[in-house]
């Protein structure tokens, strides 16, 4: 018998998620069937939609979320002992999985990486990445030349979409809530512009960033920056709506009622999509074609890519709340 470990979520958030809305369970996992076999979870990720679905999702439920898991023991040919899955069981350390995680949850074998860092395969080569890649280049369609703004650019989608753009051949603007952050963008991503929004005022400091104004606006935060971005894009300009973090812990019912987007995407004539990254994994799985150029690009160094790694089964709760008050640059992880 195994014993196994997970975070359970008894309460909808009130704010910043508390160390008491989570319950650590111990429990015992049953020998493993034909079909199934039993995974160590190594590498387990924390993320901003954790905090967003918890007010839409029943409680209690286990904390789910993507992870890298050895498989120990096997019942399945597909999975054998010593291969490696990435699957969404989220913040347990055992786990027993089957094939019919791969049709319900996204259960894949882990890509191989050649010789990149393992903890890839949940960020720049996992969800994270093929969210950057999907989501700027399907939605905002950029032309070499063309400006692009991108927010929460320090962190793990935001630093990869800026390089993306940069590959594509455009000209990056990222908006980061720190110095050392804005210094990393500048200096070793290549971002031809960074600005700090907590200090500096973003309508002045992007107009002189961005004289000719905006074509493409990746939208990672949400809230009264996105607006004041989008009133200085350019006519045709387009918006990929990623996420909007700035608000994941406010009450939707104190939210202001209107926000006024309205005459920028009118007269400018703008298009304003928002997606989610499983919109490209079902019902056809393009992921794999996201991990494979992103895979290329790290490995000729036209990418870079940085993980935050907290240790530590009992640390993910820490590493969850730091990622939302940003202490992660770059793809915030848990090793476990
Ligand atoms: N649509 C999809 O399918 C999909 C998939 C994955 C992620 N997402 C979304 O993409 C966004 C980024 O996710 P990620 O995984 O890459 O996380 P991340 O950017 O690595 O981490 C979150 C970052 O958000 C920033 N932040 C926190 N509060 C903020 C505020 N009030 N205003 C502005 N920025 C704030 C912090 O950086 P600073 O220090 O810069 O503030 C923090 O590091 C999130 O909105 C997430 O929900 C969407």
């Amino acid at each position: 018998m195994v014993k196994a470990r997970k975070y359970v979520v008894k309460t909808h958030f009130v704010g910043i998620p508390k160390r008491d809305d989570f319950e650590l369970v111990e429990y015992e996992l049953p020998p493993i069937k034909d079909g199934e076999f039993l995974v160590k979870a190594e590498w387990i990720s924390v993320d901003p939609y954790m905090r967003a679905y918890n007010a839409f999702t029943p409680v209690p439920y286990d904390q789910f979320g993507f992870q890298i898991g050895l498989v120990q023991e096997s019942k399945n040919s597909k999975y054998p002992v010593g291969s490696r899955v990435v699957s969404h069981k989220g913040w347990c350390d055992y786990a027993i999985l089957s094939n019919s995680q791969e049709a319900t949850e996204i259960t894949y074998k882990m890509p191989d990486l050649k010789g990149l860092p393992m903890e890839l395969a949940i960020g720049t080569v996992g969800m994270t990445g093929a969210t950057a890649y999907f989501g700027f280049l399907e939605i905002c369609k950029p032309k070499a030349g063309e400006t692009v703004v991108v927010t929460g650019a320090a962190g793990a989608v935001g630093s990869i979409v800026g390089q993306i753009a940069k590959i594509k051949g455009c000209r990056v603007i990222g908006f980061a809530g720190s110095d050392a952050k804005v210094d990393w963008l500048e200096k070793e991503l290549g971002f031809d512009k960074a600005i700090n929004y907590k200090t500096e005022n973003i309508d002045e400091a992007l107009k002189a960033a961005a004289p000719k104004g905006v074509d493409c606006y990746f939208d990672n935060v949400g809230g009264g920056i996105s607006t004041t971005i989008m009133s200085q894009m350019n006519k045709f300009g387009r918006i990929s709506v990623c996420g909007s973090i700035s608000a994941y812990n406010d009450d939707p019912k104190s939210m202001p009622k209107a926000v006024v987007v309205q005459p920028s995407m009118v007269f400018k004539e703008l298009k304003m999509e928002g997606f989610l990254v499983s919109r490209w994994a079902k019902p056809e799985n393009r992921w794999p074609e996201a991990f494979a150029e992103i895979a290329k690009w790290i490995m000729t160094g036209q990418l870079k890519t940085k993980s935050h790694i907290t240790e530590g089964f009992d640390k993910i709760y820490d590493a969850f709340i730091g990622m939302l008050a940003g202490d992660n640059t770059g793809k915030a992880v848990v090793k476990i």
